[in-house]
């Protein structure tokens, strides 16, 4: 990888991961349950029958990840904080062993000249207040916004970069409506509430950072999905539309001080989802306080959507998402491989919401390539695919996206989710059962961007 001089220092280079996927030892130091420890204990929700009691052990092997990043040469490291090790009922005790854990990573990467970007929620709720409504409650909200003025408090010293939500699209409609990811329900018109619920949760909890924390930046890292129609006609623009209104706007219009953009609201209440245009779950000052100030937009981008209005619409009445690519075209997600969308997300986020900065908080794939008989891993495809992903990021700096970072996931294979273990999405391998950590042929490459954009070098 070369040609990176555009995204020289102070543009910060990263890689991400997140508790539940690296942590393991669900059980260690106080540590209460999560909702995904829950929800992968039981059959049938994650595809090859595993969970994140192990994982990477990275809870562990801390300071091995941390020599990893400081020999790839990041200079930014997005994490994510367990709120069960913090609070392990959601409220109530705090669990210093838990907050000691952070406290150690965040002084293990300023040591090493790492920035850390602490990350608040990454679908980790504590079991004991899903047992009280979860995210359903809006009781949650404040909850959240506690616990996250309990670790600004202790971190804001260091840590200057927080990231409320993680993808609220993912917890709120997976979680809710598709049931495929914690806490497994199935009902759309639960997924409106619970999506406003985590947006109230952002702005309330921006406003305890920024409190707590003097010269706080503040985001939410949102998944973008770019939504490109499948034809010129009408109808598919129409899908477009709406795909990208389901995805992008219902999140990000509101977050900047907008509102609910109007088409949708009418659409979930010609389905029945919601009662009314201005649905009752909305009280009076919820919006003022969801478009309260950020400092960045964090963007999360794997693929694109595209839209067509002749397709059965998906359990939540959105347009079928087809993927026309050829299958070497795409990942082992299934996602194709479509850099230009990131650019276009780029600067559409630009264009239509102003944001004072731009992240890339994830960008990466899932390639099953492990170790050959010499113990090296030959993943280009990765290669190329950070690579074309960054050049697009580089042009959209250069047409003036106020874009400041890019981060790689993730730092190491991990727990996908649903998919558990077997969709790989590390720069470094990891074998599940030693633990054993092997740098692949894509991490030698990104140490190589990262050390060429340092130089400014055009390469
Ligand atoms: C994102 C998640 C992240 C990881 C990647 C592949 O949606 O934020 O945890 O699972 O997808």
């Amino acid at each position: 990888m070369s040609r990176f001089a555009a995204l020289a220092p102070p543009f910060q280079w990263g890689v991400a991961t997140s508790a539940y996927q690296i942590e393991g030892a669900t059980s260690a130091d106080g540590r209460g349950p999560s909702i995904w420890d829950t929800f992968a204990e039981q059959p049938g929700h994650i595809e090859d029958g595993s969970h994140g009691r192990v994982a990477c052990d990275h809870y562990h092997r801390w300071q091995e990840d941390l020599a990893l990043m400081e020999w790839l040469g990041v200079g930014a490291y997005r994490f994510s904080i367990a709120w069960p090790r913090v609070l392990p009922s959601g409220t109530g005790p705090i669990n210093t062993p838990g907050l000691d854990f952070y406290d150690r990573l965040v002084d293990g990467c300023l040591a090493r000249g790492i920035t850390p970007f602490a990350t608040l929620y990454h679908w980790d709720l504590p079991q004991a207040l899903e047992d009280r409504g979860g995210w359903r409650a809006r009781e949650t909200a404040q909850a959240f916004a506690a616990y996250a003025e309990v670790v600004a408090r202790r971190l804001g010293d260091r840590v200057k970069f927080w990231i409320t939500q993680n993808e609220p699209w993912c917890a709120a409609f997976l979680g809710h409506a598709h049931g495929a990811h914690a806490p497994g329900r199935r009902d759309p018109k639960e997924a409106l509430f619970v999506a406003h619920h985590l947006l109230l949760s952002h702005g309330l909890s921006t406003q305890a950072i920024r409190a707590a924390v003097p010269g706080a930046e503040i985001g939410l890292a949102h998944l973008y999905l770019h939504a490109e129609p499948a034809s010129e006609s009408e109808a598919d623009a129409l899908a477009c539309r709406h795909l990208d209104g389901a995805f992008n706007r219902w999140f990000l219009d509101p977050l900047y001080g907008r509102g609910y953009p109007e088409d949708l609201l009418t659409h979930y209440q010609n389905l029945g989802q919601l009662d009314a245009t201005a649905p009752a779950f909305v009280r009076p000052g919820d919006l003022e306080v969801i478009g309260t100030r950020t400092n960045f937009l964090g963007l999360n981008y794997y693929t694109r959507g595209i839209a067509r209005s002749d397709r059965v619409p998906e359990a939540n009445n959105l347009p079928r998402r087809i993927a026309e690519a050829p299958l070497e075209a795409r990942t082992d997600m299934g996602w194709e491989v479509y850099p230009a969308g990131l650019e276009a997300a780029l600067l559409r986020l630009t264009r239509d919401y102003a944001p004072a900065a731009l992240y890339v908080t994830e960008n990466g794939a899932a390639y099953a390539d492990g170790p050959d008989a010499h113990g090296r891993v030959h993943d280009e495809r990765r290669t190329a695919y950070l690579e074309a992903h960054l050049l697009r990021v580089a042009a959209a700096k250069a047409a003036g996206a106020p874009v400041r970072g890019y981060f790689a996931w993730s730092l190491l294979d991990n727990f996908e989710w649903a998919f558990g273990y077997s969709k790989r999405f590390g720069l470094v391998h990891v074998d599940f059962q030693s633990q054993r950590r092997i740098p692949k042929d894509s991490a030698h490459g990104f140490k190589a961007a990262i050390g060429a954009a340092r130089k400014g070098e055009a390469g």
